[in-house]
């Protein structure tokens, strides 16, 4: 897909961080947004802020996790529509602890929200893009995470490597019907992704949590610089995009060095 200009793009997880500085990215091209979180305050500043582009948006309240929720997204959206062109499952959160201090209840919360979540939206807006036979583009959010497992991030990395192996599987499938798939890997992002993870076992300790905000905070890669690569992904329909210096660093690790990134992981995290 090379141009965006009147494209019906729909973005969860869209009240906050990448979601929302994808939108206003998308917003600047002139696609129209249709704009989805479980968040309606933040979804609505998204919004307000995309309307100052000129962009035309529609704001939806929904659980990724929640397959009745997203299937009635859906028909909000095909009650307009007859079909997306570009669907960016985004929503997500983060969590983070050592396996042995982590509950099946956090396991269940980050998968059903940061794969199901995924699988939710692909399930209810795919066979209607297909149907239509125009092609598209479907965006998930993975990580860094889906290169590279930590061994404080047990469920987020199981969460993402999942998401990067669902994705890799259906932009095979879906190539005959011209619609592209990407993976979108970000890296260490400036959002609110960290103040607001689940911490579990040690990671559970408010100075660390400070130290982990602060990192990302003085990191700053923002947002906007993510989104920009976003757009860039769908143009070019990259299968597995790394955003940041560091998240191609991870990428390349993994390939050509795994014995060492293996030994790398054995120690403590610096927080
Ligand atoms: N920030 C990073 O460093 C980073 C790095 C790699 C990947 N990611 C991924 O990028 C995506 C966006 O993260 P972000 O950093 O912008 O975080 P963020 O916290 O700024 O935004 C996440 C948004 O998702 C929404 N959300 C959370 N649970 C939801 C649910 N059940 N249903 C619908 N919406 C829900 C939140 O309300 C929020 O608006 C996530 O999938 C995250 O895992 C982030």
């Amino acid at each position: 897909m090379k141009k965006f200009k009147d494209k019906e793009i729909l973005i969860t997880g869209a009240g906050s961080g990448i979601g929302r500085a994808t939108a206003l990215a998308f917003a600047e091209v002139g696609a129209r947004l249709w704009l989805s979180d479980i968040n309606d305050d933040g979804n609505a500043e998204t919004a307000r802020l995309a309307r100052a582009h000129g962009a035309t948006v529609r704001t939806l309240q929904c659980n990724v996790a929640d397959a009745e929720s997203v299937a009635a997204m859906a028909a909000t959206v095909h009650a307009e529509i007859e079909a997306l062109d570009i669907v960016m499952n985004n929503a997500g959160i983060g969590s983070a602890g050592r396996f042995l201090d982590t509950t099946l209840e956090t396991w269940r919360r980050v998968m059903d929200i940061n794969l199901m979540g995924v699988v939710h939206g692909c399930h209810a807006f795919l066979p209607n893009m297909v149907e239509r036979g125009q092609g598209g583009h479907i965006i998930n959010t993975a990580s860094a995470a889906a290169f590279i497992a930590a061994p404080d991030m047990p469920i987020y990395a199981a969460s993402k490597f999942a998401v990067r192996g669902f994705t890799e599987a259906l932009r095979g499938d879906m190539a005959k019907h011209n619609i592209g798939v990407t993976a979108i890997c970000p890296g260490i992002i400036n959002t609110p992704i960290v103040a607001n993870s689940i911490m579990e076992g040690q990671m559970n300790n408010a100075e660390r949590h400070r130290k982990v905000v602060q990192f990302y905070q003085k990191r700053n890669y923002t947002p906007e610089q993510v989104a920009r690569v976003v757009l860039e992904a769908v143009r070019k329909n990259v299968a597995v995009q790394p955003v940041s210096p560091e998240a191609w660093g991870m990428y390349y690790a993994k390939r050509f060095m795994p014995g060492i990134i293996g030994k790398l992981s054995e120690r403590e995290l610096p927080f």
